[in-house]
């Protein structure tokens, strides 16, 4: 009966698995499937899996075991519960979950997620575990349901921010990554059909939108003239759009910064200046044997160039440690590279072997605890680092979004220019709108402020 049956999307990993989660609760609507947040009363659980590093990937099995026992609850009070696999971890182990998880009844690839609601339908009535990791030709999201406004209580309906996914995959093949693999390859969305999206998005109440994409300054999506757009371009278009107020993307490779995209952070006024530009390393000899394919050198004169356009942009990195072969020069060139650019955000992780990647199969692999040694060292200056740019906001006056609820009483969460969660206490009536905060104060990953009067 339409309207009765319950789903559940858990989502780990990156934003453009929330994005897919949310698609997939919206695909599951038609066919009766409402969402709900509570595990236990879900017909359908599907697990929206990420493979990037090992760590990640061993959530999965260890979520899979506790579902085992919910799913046997769930059946002695004569419920079925359907259990997928979805997202990355699905595409790199296909066959290999059925096998080695009985609990589950569906594994779906996140390039053929929107043959879900087939494949569920088909495995309980055939009464059959299903595997579907396949590439197919047709783009899934031309076969997914256009979104709606306000039909499916998905996590952005009622938000300020979404996420958009433009572009997918990655041919860069950087030699330690899962993604070309379990991805594919680069696949920029057109352009018309990303207007489209964001026009319905902005039709939510959305006004801050993230595009997103592996690699998504290689954006070069057909544009309405036939040619391929840049993603500047394509920002410049998304900018016109009556609602949008905001407009960021991530993540970035650093040979793919065009120059167009870099004159957009001085001329487009929506696009915040937050960019997030992974760099990895700061030795040559570790970034060649990463196959980045950009020097320590080409990145610091990519970074003032960016802050010749941009000079108050916030900059945010990736980086690895450890991957195989690094020396304690070699990780030291990174701490130079930190000192000498000075992040407002970093994410570092210590190297992860994954399975059918070249790095993995180097033998100078970096023993555990040098690792965990140079990973806390990086991240002492990274962490002071972000300490200090937050610091360097009290006083100032910020543009903040706001979000959501905040955890107190009359509190509102948003977000300032430069992505950092701001509290300040307000009227509900002010979500979704922009407002002068002035910055009274900064924690490790905040900020509290005041709001203004306009
Ligand atoms: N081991 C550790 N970190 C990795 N990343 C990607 N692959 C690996 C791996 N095998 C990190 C990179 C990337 C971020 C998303 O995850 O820093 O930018
Ligand atoms: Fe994880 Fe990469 Fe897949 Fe995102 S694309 S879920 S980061 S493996």
């Amino acid at each position: 009966m339409p309207g009765s049956k319950k789903v559940h999307v858990k989502t780990f990993g990156c934003q453009m698995n929330v994005y897919d989660s949310e698609r997939m609760t919206e695909a599951l609507a038609p066919h009766g499937y409402q969402p709900t947040d509570v595990l236990e009363d879900a017909d359908v659980i599907v697990l929206n899996t990420c493979h990037i590093r090992e760590k990640a990937a061993e959530k999965v099995y260890s979520e899979l075991g506790r579902l085992r026992q919910l799913k046997d609850e769930r059946g002695a009070r004569g419920l079925a519960t359907a259990i997928a696999v979805a997202g990355c971890v699905a595409q790199a182990e296909g066959a290999e979950i059925i096998a080695r998880a009985p609990v589950v009844d569906l594994v779906v690839g996140p390039q053929s997620y929107h043959r879900l609601p087939d494949l569920l339908l088909r495995s309980q009535s055939e009464g059959r575990r299903l595997v579907d990791t396949s590439f197919p030709d047709e783009d899934k999201f031309g076969k997914l349901p256009d979104r709606e406004p306000n039909t499916v209580a998905t996590p952005t309906v009622g938000h300020s921010a979404a996420f958009l996914t433009v572009q997918e995959g990655c041919d860069k093949f950087c030699t330690f990554c899962v993604v070309p693999y379990t991805r594919g390859m680069e696949f920029s969305r057109p352009v018309d059909t990303l207007v489209a999206e964001a026009t319905k998005l902005v039709a939510r109440g959305v006004r801050d939108l993230t595009l997103l994409g592996q690699n998504v300054n290689a954006f070069h999506g057909e544009g309405p003239d036939g040619r391929a757009w840049s993603l500047a371009r394509l920002i410049g278009r998304l900018a016109q759009i009556e609602g949008i107020e905001r407009l960021r993307y991530t993540t970035s490779h650093p040979r793919d910064m065009g120059d167009d995209l870099i004159a957009a952070h001085r001329n487009e006024p929506k696009l915040m200046p937050y960019l997030h530009l992974p760099v990895q390393s700061g030795a040559d000899r570790i970034l060649a044997a990463m196959n980045r394919k950009h020097t320590a050198g080409d990145y610091r004169r990519l970074v003032d160039k960016i802050r010749r356009a941009r000079p108050d942009i916030a900059l945010s990195t990736d980086f690895i440690v450890g991957f195989p072969g690094e020396t304690e020069d070699e990780f030291q060139a990174t701490l130079g590279l930190v000192t000498e650019i000075g992040f407002a955000q970093a994410y570092s992780f210590k190297y992860s072997g994954r399975p059918g990647t070249p790095a993995a199969k180097l033998e100078e692999q970096v023993a555990e605890d040098v690792k965990a040694d140079r990973l806390a060292r990086l991240q002492d200056v990274l962490e002071s680092q972000t300490r200090q740019f937050n610091a360097g906001c009290v006083g100032r006056t910020f543009q903040v979004l706001f979000e959501r609820h905040g955890r107190r009483d009359g509190q509102l969460v948003g977000r300032s220019p430069y992505l950092q969660p701001v509290y300040a206490a307000g009227d509900p009536g002010l979500l979704g709108r922009v407002m002068p905060v002035e910055i009274s104060a900064a924690g490790p990953n905040s900020l509290t402020g005041v709001i203004r009067a306009v």
